[in-house]
């Protein structure tokens, strides 16, 4: 993602991510593919852009307590941070990470979100941010709500935070789902446990981290991003 590498490449890990069809997450037996994928080379086109440009993000992107409405989101105020790394461990500076949350009653604000719980008009639930020289990333943000979903009559999706990841180019996408540390929904959301691996369901959920708290003002969630090798963030659609 950030210039030429030269080091080399590890196995890739299978049975980290989950699969396409995953029998307790219903709906991927109506959405999996039918046929093996077919593997088609990129083109320079898809390597090289388009690209977006690092001088649109603005100042209050990276804060979804501010950039939506005027008066601030109504929740526990959080920062969520951490290091995006390539699979030797280096950083990987300027790259764009977006999020996306419900609000802090665990409503999206989509038009197909019918969930009774309100709206918040101080929260969006957008934002974005670029990494730093170190391939550090911060966001504030309120702590999402739970919310139930029509799988199996009863089930809630633990909080969770949506991240996209891009690389130099709008070919390179990764896409995956943050946790909280100690949320009992975690071992029951059939989502969660579509993948395979307990210690990669470990890696996708954040850790409170004391050090990187705001005393007074907000409590911090540390989440590092691994985007390849036995150590990797497991990643939607990538089985
Ligand atoms: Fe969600």
């Amino acid at each position: 993602m950030s210039g030429v590498f030269t080091g080399r490449l590890r196995t890739r890990a299978t049975g980290l991510h989950p699969p396409a069809d995953a029998s307790a997450y219903r709906s991927t037996a109506l959405r999996s593919p039918r046929h093996a994928p077919i593997q088609l080379p990129s083109t320079a086109s898809e390597e090289t852009g388009p690209v977006f440009g690092h001088d649109l993000i603005g100042p209050t992107d990276a804060d979804l307590t501010r950039n939506f409405g005027p008066g601030g989101a109504i929740g526990e105020q959080i920062i969520v941070t951490g290091h995006l790394r390539d699979e030797g461990g280096r950083p990987v500076p300027q790259a764009l990470i977006e999020i996306w949350q419900a609000n802090a009653g665990g409503r999206y604000r989509h038009r197909n979100d019918g969930y009774t719980a309100p709206l918040d008009p101080g929260f969006g639930g957008c934002g974005r941010c670029l990494t730093d020289a170190q391939g550090a990333y911060a966001f504030r943000t309120i702590r999402p709500g739970a919310y139930p979903w029509p799988n199996g009559g009863n089930d809630w999706r633990p909080a969770h935070i949506h991240f996209s990841v891009f690389g130099a180019a709008f070919g390179q996408r990764l896409v995956t789902q943050m946790y909280f540390e100690g949320d009992p929904h975690i071992a029951l959301c059939p989502i969660v446990q579509s993948v395979p691996d307990a210690r990669a369901i470990d890696r996708l959920t954040a850790r409170l981290d004391m050090d990187a708290t705001i005393p007074f003002d907000a409590r911090a969630w540390r989440f590092d991003i691994t985007l390849r090798g036995l150590d990797a963030t497991p990643f939607e659609g990538r089985p």
